[in-house]
């Protein structure tokens, strides 16, 4: 049997959650790779909104077991808020969330070093969700981090304390004013941590290959997306793991030739939340109706999403990093209404036309070239059959299927499960 993977396009927010949702019937297990409590998964059914921020998005499903890779970092205090929040699904944990002993731990100093080294920053700050994932990940490469599996160990403590003291040195190196209350925020963690380990820690590696042996179908759902990616994003405006395909392989123990389908999740426009260079970000009107109809505010932080045309240049660039198999296009019914869309379909880099990604899309060297396409105006909203979509939708969609040569399978028209056209 292979693993599946689902990933996310753009610069994250593509509406992964809402497909892992709907896909997760197909699969005895789901998996999160990469990142931590800095993404934000919003599912909708039975009229009920969920944000999950490290959980998977499989949870919700009655026989799927849903895996925290050793490739995500875990804020115990967080989880143990995700957990509460989903207390009234009488959702048998112990047997349904299993925990990687590899997984690396979020302590509270690291969430005061994000804020440091953001504070230090000044304007040229990433616009972290300040969630202490870069400090974790920093730890783990530095070979200074705490995992799950140290939780059973019986110098626990003296590790925890040794780390903190590290850390408070450093953000005392940052120079700048941090208030915290370091007992609050350690009885804070120490209450998280008493929920987790009551939780089921497991060899996650171990544990997926076997089930891979017994014909187990697994679904890797990964979090932010490609041009968030540590090596392939904009760097350095990205996050601090590797959101691409590559990363389900080390965030979970799974070696390349198992990996079947690559579904790619897109926003049928851009959207980007934080800092960092945007090509085809609009400043105008259109700009302003997509954030407005899309809703677009971070699920994990509030902060209003960026909001731009399609940019095919980039798309096609993901779409080869992850060796994407399938497209699924979210948001559809946000665009109903413009008389007149654009798609971006190349670069003019520093005085040439390019079509590849290249090493700096910063403004000042990018200028997107577009070509324009017909609006519709009917409500996609209340639409289940493919034959209902618009022409002029299915002329937008084709165009993206030639340009990028990967079949569009799913058509997303709203929110909700329901709201979901298959092709
Ligand atoms: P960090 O991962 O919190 O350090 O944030 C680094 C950058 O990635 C910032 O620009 C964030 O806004 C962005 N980012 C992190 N997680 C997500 C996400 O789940 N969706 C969208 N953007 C994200």
């Amino acid at each position: 049997m292979a693993i599946n993977l689902l990933l996310g396009l753009q610069w994250g927010d593509e509406g992964k959650g809402k497909i892992v949702d709907v896909l997760t019937r197909d699969y005895d297990i789901i998996a999160r790779f990469q990142g931590g409590p800095n993404a934000g998964h919003t599912l909708i059914f039975d009229g009920y909104k969920h944000v999950l921020h490290t959980i998977p998005s499989g949870i919700f499903h009655k026989t799927a077991v849903n895996v925290v890779g050793n490739g995500v970092v875990i804020d115990p205090v967080i989880f143990k808020r995700e957990l509460d929040n989903l207390s009234k699904f009488e959702i048998d944990f112990a047997t349904k969330l299993l925990i990687s002993r590899k997984a690396h731990l979020i302590l509270p100093t690291h969430r005061l070093l994000d804020a440091a080294s953001e504070t230090a920053k000044g304007k040229a700050k990433i616009g972290s969700t300040l969630k202490g994932i870069g400090p974790t990940y920093m730890d783990k490469t530095g070979r200074n981090g705490l995992r799950v599996g140290d939780l059973e160990m019986a110098d626990w403590q003296e590790r925890y304390d040794a780390l903190t003291e590290k850390h408070i040195r450093m953000i005392d190196f940052y120079g700048v004013k941090l208030e915290y209350d370091l007992k609050e925020l350690q009885e804070e963690f120490d209450e998280g941590v008493k929920r987790l380990k009551e939780l089921t820690f497991i060899d996650s590696e171990e544990y997926l290959n076997s089930a891979l042996k017994n014909g187990k179908s697994i679904l890797a759902e990964g979090a932010q997306g490609s041009l968030l990616d540590v090596d392939f994003g904009t760097y350095p405006f990205v996050t601090s793991s590797n959101t691409t395909a590559a990363g389900a392989c080390t965030g979970l123990g799974i070696a390349p030739n198992k990996i079947g389908d690559v579904f790619g999740i897109f926003k049928a426009y851009t959207t980007r939340v934080g800092s960092g260079p945007f090509p085809t970000e609009l400043f105008d009107e259109d700009g302003v109706e997509m954030a407005k109809v899309g809703q677009e505010f971070g699920a994990t932080t509030g902060r209003p999403r960026r909001c731009g045309w399609l940019d095919l240049v980039a798309l096609k660039y993901a779409v080869q990093v992850n060796g994407v198999t399938q497209l699924m296009m979210m948001k559809s019914d946000v665009l109903s209404g413009f008389d007149t869309l654009k798609i971006c379909t190349s670069y003019m880099y520093k005085g040439e036309e390019i079509s590849h990604f290249p090493f700096n899309v910063e403004p000042e060297n990018v200028r997107p070239v577009y070509s324009e396409f017909k609006g519709w105006q009917a409500d996609l909203t209340q639409m289940t059959e493919k034959e209902q979509l618009p022409k002029n939708l299915m002329d937008y969609i084709s165009f993206i299927e030639k340009e990028v040569e990967v079949p569009i399978k799913i058509v997303s028209v709203g929110p909700d499960r329901k709201q979901t056209i298959l092709r």
